[in-house]
């Protein structure tokens, strides 16, 4: 295929088959579930890895089951986040701050108090509700240059536009970034979090591939992508969310910051490590998790022992089904997403539970798909008088805990 940033010729590193788009819960296991191929390919040219195919934004994101979690890293990480904003610079009592794919609104509300306004933008109707009973002001819409000219023209440029967890969740970037260009004052910062493709490729995360996550961002994409729009990267911060995320700060082109040596820094051990062999390893690795992972789950049911999964995670649903587990080894999924509760897993059928019905039936081993908050939701376990339950991580090798 050719690169959608650069038009250069990709080619696939990893093929990871057919499989129903990640977040399409069903209500019934009678309901028909549609597969789409999940092929992730590689632009030499430009640095960007990407999804061979893309699927409709409207289909995906208008009603939206993946609500932010209410998580203490996650407040940690907007504690870190702000606090990293403020001392560069990048934000201050004076920034009107507008964030895209603000979904349910914490990250607004939780820097409401130190800015000058806040304003977010998401296009899932039942998500936008959320928010807005947050008390937080939320267009309900996709984010593209004619919305930022309404935006411009109600309440003028915006000094800071973050982008956190959306910008790679679109088959063409480029139409959320010239809303970017059209938006940003002259001397606003542009901030873009995501999942960094090379802990993605290290950490064997290869349950970060699935149909929302239509691109993974390198540091060199991530600047030929900017510089299309008049945008420079000034700055980069790594932070432990999601599997390891980068933070990308960029502003426009003349303005005035100089670039910070992080960035040049990342983007040597970026060229160092995300090499041929890096490629060769992960699709190596991820196979290896996938025998180890299915001999390990069924090994353990046919010894009689009972398993669940946790967390009803769009990488859960990439895992299960890549490795071929469902309901007849793995009856129920828990997770505290109260929309997603009653109803059951794409392709494999598990039924997703409330935290609190696992607490009645603990199962022997949770698989823990939401590993990416291991800590956390191990101690939420314990200290809820769970004692029994061990869990099995997949992630970046499997192994029980
Ligand atoms: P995420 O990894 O994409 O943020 O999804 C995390 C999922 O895990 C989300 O559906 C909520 C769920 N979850 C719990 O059920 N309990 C918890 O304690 C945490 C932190 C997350």
């Amino acid at each position: 295929m050719s690169c959608r940033i650069c038009s250069m010729d990709t080619r696939v590193v990893l093929d990871l088959g057919s499989m129903p788009p990640a977040n399409s819960l069903v209500s019934s296991t009678m309901q028909r579930q549609n597969n789409f191929p999940l092929v992730l390919e590689y632009c030499e040219s430009c640095g960007s890895i990407q999804l061979q195919d893309c699927l409709d934004s409207e289909d995906l994101y208008r009603n939206y089951l993946y609500v932010t979690p209410n998580s203490a890293m996650l407040r940690k990480h907007y504690e870190y986040l702000s606090a990293y904003l403020v001392s560069r610079g990048y934000m201050s009592s004076r920034s009107r701050v507008f964030e895209i794919g603000s979904n349910a609104g914490y990250f607004l509300k939780h820097i409401q108090a130190n800015v000058k306004s806040i304003l977010g933008v998401d296009p899932a109707v039942n998500i936008c509700e959320i928010a807005r009973s947050e008390a937080v002001e939320t267009i309900c819409d996709f984010f593209d240059r004619p919305l930022a000219m309404r935006i411009k023209a109600d309440r003028g440029q915006q000094d800071l536009i973050v982008a956190r967890h959306c910008l790679a969740h679109n088959c063409d970037p480029n139409v959320v970034l010239d809303g970017v260009q059209e938006l940003l004052s002259d001397s606003g910062f542009f901030v873009v979090e995501n999942a960094y493709a090379l802990n993605t490729i290290e950490n064997n995360e290869f349950d970060q591939i699935y149909h929302e996550h239509m691109f993974y961002f390198t540091i060199r994409s991530m600047k030929a992508l900017l510089a299309k729009h008049g945008l420079k990267l000034v700055d980069v911060l790594m932070s432990l969310v999601h599997g390891g995320s980068i933070v990308f700060v960029a502003n426009r082109e003349m303005s005035s910051p100089a670039v910070c040596d992080s960035v040049e820094q990342y983007q040597l051990r970026e060229q160092m490590f995300l090499t041929e062999d890096a490629f060769h390893r992960f699709a190596t690795n991820t196979s290896e998790i996938r025998r180890a992972l299915k001999t390990l789950v069924e090994d353990l049911s046919h010894s009689g022992k009972s398993i669940y999964t946790y967390g009803a995670t769009a990488k859960g649903n990439t895992l299960l089904n890549y490795v071929g587990l469902d309901r007849r080894t793995i009856p129920y999924c828990v997770d505290s997403t109260k929309i997603k509760q009653g109803k059951f897993l794409p392709k494999s059928n598990i039924e997703v539970i409330s935290e609190e019905s696992a607490l009645g039936s603990p199962p022997d081993y949770f698989l823990l798909t939401a590993w990416n908050y291991k800590d956390e939701i191990i101690t939420k376990v314990r200290t809820a008088g769970n004692y029994h339950s061990k869990f099995i991580v997949p992630i970046p090798f499997v192994h029980v805990v």
